[in-house]
């Protein structure tokens, strides 16, 4: 590109939102540049998972301090990759909970002392807000209202959404979450961490089938999950086994849990969609990584009438470029926060509409 295009594009690109996306609730350091129409500009992803491996889940101080040598080098890539200098950006975005506490005080302090170095405003941004947003980054034909199945480690909630700022949870996981029970059985099963991602790719070589393991549909029409069965019915089966020394098909033990808990993650999605008469679910969240549970929804909506949506693989798992998108929207409803943020890991998603 020659210096006076270069210029053009710089000045056209200036007029624009250009926003910063910071995340480390977890063990991912992720930092992105994305402008406002969605272009994503840098999207770095630096995973902790070979030193978490070992211990079979996150280890919080590990985590935190990892994302303490990890965050700034990070924020200097995004910027050169996109070609920016810190000032030239809107705003910095951050995810500043739910998460592992000292996790979030690492990207929420990064990101004040970048917002105050260039005074830039800040924003504060909900992390299961953020996996949503990945659909709307990567989908720019999504539109609302629409039913959102928000699937990852710490989280499992079924949203409905009127407007952008406004989330009905319709149903929240009462005990463990998705992507933590597929952590757990890949764990009792020493097939390491994370195990979502193992146990999908060994299910495909599986029956699902072959062990019969329970669906908690829970009472009446409620849209709560509870992973905590079908978590204790795997070990329980582990256990018997090898109680009786025969050997496990790992396969078809991974197929047959992975159905169990996708099959009420489709169904009640479903029935979301149903109560609240819409057309559109948006899946998303590390889960939502899953071959199994992306191709059963789609199938089920399509038999239903609704559209199924979900971001490409490397969107589904933690990133910056998800965190900058929520903060676009914020962004442009002027919803700042202040220096005094801190990090909230309890953060639930608000159920009423903010009105700001
Ligand atoms: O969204 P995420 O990166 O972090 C949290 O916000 O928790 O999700 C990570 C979770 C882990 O529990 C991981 O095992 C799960 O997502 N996961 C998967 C798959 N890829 C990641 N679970 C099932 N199938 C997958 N393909
Ligand atoms: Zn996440």
């Amino acid at each position: 590109m020659s210096g006076a295009n270069m210029i053009e594009k710089k000045k056209s690109l200036q007029k624009e939102v250009i926003i910063m996306g910071i995340e480390t609730s977890c063990d991912d350091t992720a930092v992105a540049v994305v402008l406002g129409e969605g272009r994503i500009l840098s999207n770095l992803v630096s995973s902790q998972a070979d030193f978490h491996q070992r211990f079979g889940g996150v280890v919080p101080e590990i985590a935190s301090r990892h994302h303490l040598e990890a965050v700034n080098l990070l924020v200097d890539e995004a910027l050169r990759e996109a070609g920016m200098k810190l000032n030239e950006l809107s705003a910095i975005a951050v995810t500043y909970g739910p998460g592992l506490v000292g996790a979030l005080l690492m990207g929420v302090t990064c990101a004040k002392a970048l917002s105050y170095a260039a005074g830039l405003p800040l924003i504060a941004v909900n992390h299961i807000e953020g996996h949503l947003y990945a659909n709307f980054l990567l989908h720019r034909d999504l539109e609302l209202p629409l039913v959102a199945l928000i699937v990852s480690g710490g989280h499992t909630n079924l949203v409905y959404i009127e407007e952008h700022g406004c989330f009905e949870v319709l149903g929240r996981t009462r005990d463990d979450a998705a992507g933590e029970v597929f952590d757990k059985v890949a764990r009792a099963l020493g097939l390491g961490y994370p195990g979502g991602p193992i146990i999908d790719r060994l299910s495909a070589e599986g029956n699902p089938e072959a062990i019969t393991f329970p669906r908690a549909f829970l009472e009446g029409n409620s849209l709560d999950f509870s992973f905590s069965g079908v978590k204790s019915a795997v070990l329980n089966y582990i256990n018997r086994m090898s109680q009786k020394n025969e050997e496990i098909d790992v396969r078809d033990l991974a197929a047959s849990f992975q159905q169990a808990v996708v099959e009420v993650l489709v169904e009640k999605a479903i029935q979301a969609a149903e109560r609240k008469n819409v057309k559109t679910i948006a899946l998303s969240g590390g889960v939502a990584a899953n071959l199994s549970l992306r191709s059963s929804l789609s199938r089920r909506a399509s038999e239903e009438g609704y559209r199924v949506y979900y971001p490409p693989l490397e969107f589904c798992t933690d990133n910056g470029a998800m965190i900058a998108c929520a903060g676009i929207y914020q962004y442009l409803k002027k919803d700042f926060a202040s220096m005094d943020l801190n990090a909230v890991p309890g953060l639930q998603l608000s159920a009423g509409c903010d009105e700001t």
